[in-house]
């Protein structure tokens, strides 16, 4: 019996020698292994064997098996590791890290912003940046905007007192702090920083206390800009915008301006723009951002004579344009993080 044995695992390793795929190592295994194999006959017969004899039977039985077992597992090793190299042309190496689907990248809104930045870099522009939490000064009064205007309304507006907290006293009406409601306030504080001429673009975080809606976050993007110099006109600013708006969306695009009201420019325009590509109406206008001529008062509030310098100023909507460019609907979706959203406007960074 043991030679029968024996001579099993001899058959299992000669026939193993010529298998080069699964199919086939399949087959040989069933031949030795599965129902009607040769072990499995042997098994079988233990039945016809004396009672005595069973037990030293069993265990050789059992001895064997695991032997064949482990032969057919290293088999079945070496035909894997044939067929990976035949399909990557490569041994494979398993201490390396697994290649990776994802590879990380930037948000949407970032992706937007360094567009929007590099387009105003082509033609002169620094990029500026001041803090999100502002004295109401450089967030209204220094834009020309009073204490009655409803910008300031509490509706609108994220008021907090540090100082006074921690000092426990009532905080001075001209030291209220804000989280900035626009990024106009770094107008402010450029002009204060430097003197011009002055080109500057100016993207950030702002926030108001708004109700969450498809279009409206209490949490939102823009970019400024600003041009002060010596005889800036209405020309300049509708060139620089027209120049921006066709980098951005596309040579067909169409501007118009049309008159609006914003305290710190005099006059102040609404931008709208249409194209073919963008929106559901190719002859749709769709507003993309407010701008003006800077009001006189507001340059005299930063001590530079309005009879020397001119310039013209511009707030445009981070979202908004990703909201565009991508055809989104829903504000949310950029700051619910859901990942399905997020790979699908990745780009590596
Ligand atoms: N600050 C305005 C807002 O948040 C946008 C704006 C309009 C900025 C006109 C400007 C401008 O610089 O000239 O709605």
């Amino acid at each position: 019996m043991e030679k029968n044995l024996q001579a099993i695992v001899e058959e299992a390793a000669k026939n193993l020698d010529s298998v080069a795929n699964r199919a086939d190592w399949d087959n040989v295994k069933a031949t030795i292994l599965g129902p009607n194999g040769s072990l499995t006959q042997i098994a079988k017969g233990i039945g016809g064997i004396p009672k005595e004899d069973r037990p030293a039977f069993g265990q050789a039985l059992n001895r064997t098996k695991k032997e064949i077992e482990e032969i057919f597992k290293s088999s079945l090793t070496s035909i894997e590791q044939k067929a990976d190299l035949e399909a990557l042309g490569t041994e494979v190496d398993p201490t390396l890290p697994p290649p990776a689907n994802f590879t990380g990248g930037t948000h949407p809104l970032t992706n937007t912003r360094r567009k929007m930045v590099s387009i105003f870099r082509k033609i002169g522009f620094t990029v500026a940046e001041a803090t999100e939490a502002e004295t109401e000064w450089f967030c209204f009064d220094a834009l020309n905007t009073p204490e009655d205007h409803p910008a300031r309304d509490e509706q609108d507006t994220l008021f907090f007192t540090p100082e006074a907290k921690w000092n426990n006293i009532k905080q001075k009406k001209e030291e209220a702090y804000v989280l900035r409601t626009h990024t106009s306030s770094v107008q402010i504080r450029s002009l204060l920083r430097e003197k011009p001429p002055l080109r500057i673009i100016a993207p950030g975080r702002c926030f108001r206390r708004d109700t969450v809606d498809a279009t409206h976050s209490a949490n939102f993007h823009q970019t400024e800009g600003l041009y002060v110099d010596r005889k800036v006109t209405i020309k300049d600013l509708k060139g620089v915008l027209d120049f921006f708006l066709k980098e951005l969306f596309g040579d067909q695009v169409e501007t118009r301006l049309r008159p609006s009201f914003f305290p710190f420019t005099e006059p102040s325009f609404e931008v709208d723009l249409r194209a073919p590509n963008i929106g559901k109406l190719s002859d749709q206008w769709i507003e993309i951002m407010g701008c003006g001529m800077v009001d006189p008062k507001v340059l005299g509030l930063v001590e530079l004579d309005p009879e020397e310098w001119t310039g013209f100023a511009f707030g445009i909507g981070i979202e908004r344009v990703a909201m565009i460019l991508h055809g989104i609907d829903d504000i949310r979706h950029f700051y619910n993080n859901d990942f399905r959203f997020l790979t699908q406007l990745n780009q590596p960074t």
